[in-house]
């Protein structure tokens, strides 16, 4: 990893933090970090990590506790739905249609710093935390409404669609299953 990677620093984002320059490209994920991030903490409604050197703000993302929901209407058929299920959970618990989750509620890269792997890392260090919190508390699966630019990304980090409804819309439902690495 080059050198300028090696300057960051993970924050945890809080109320006195003063947020350095960014720019992911998306307005809204823009307006997010500098207008509602720091609201949204202290409403309990997510979470905001900041990764940042001394003169900007590389990244972050936010998250948040989430539940998948798998409804019938999102399946071609009562079938299909029952072999999602099947991978998805082993008997006898098939009949569970809710899932725990965490939620990837944002996620930018910097201009500066997209493709040198800081998105994959931030997700693959989710990924290993949110096992961990399997310690603790029961969570099943990191989910996304992955925005159209960013569904080739979430691929090659192995999340899967959740259904095929959505393939036309701006964003679309996307999911990684933690216990495929248990
Ligand atoms: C999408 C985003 C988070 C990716 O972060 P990144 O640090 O640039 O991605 P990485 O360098 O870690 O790339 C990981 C892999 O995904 C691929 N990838 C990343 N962005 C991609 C894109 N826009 N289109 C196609 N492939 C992409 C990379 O080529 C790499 O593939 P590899 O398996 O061949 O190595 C970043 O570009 C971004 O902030 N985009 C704007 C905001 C956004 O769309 N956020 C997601 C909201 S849901």
């Amino acid at each position: 990893m080059e050198e300028e990677l090696l300057q960051i620093s993970l924050i945890l984002l809080n109320e006195n933090h003063t947020i350095k320059p960014f720019n992911c490209g998306d307005n809204d994920l823009n307006e997010f970090l500098f207008e509602k991030a720091k609201l949204y903490t202290k409403e309990l409604l997510a979470t905001t990590f900041i990764l940042e050197n001394s003169t900007q703000t590389v990244a972050y993302y936010s998250i948040f506790n989430d539940s998948l929901k798998v409804e019938e209407e999102d399946f071609i058929s009562k079938s299909a739905l029952k072999r999602f299920l099947k991978v998805l959970v082993s008997q006898p618990k098939r009949h569970l249609k809710s899932f725990p989750a965490l939620k990837i509620g944002r996620l930018g890269i910097d201009e500066k710093f997209k493709g040198k792997g800081l998105g994959r890392l931030i997700v693959n260090n989710l990924i290993s935390e949110t096992l961990e919190l399997n310690q603790r508390q029961g969570c099943k699966l990191i989910t996304v409404d992955a925005y159209r630019e960013s569904l080739v990304f979430y691929e090659r980090l192995n999340f899967e669609y959740l259904t095929e409804n959505d393939k036309e819309d701006e964003t679309r439902q996307m999911y990684f299953d933690l216990s495929t690495l248990v």
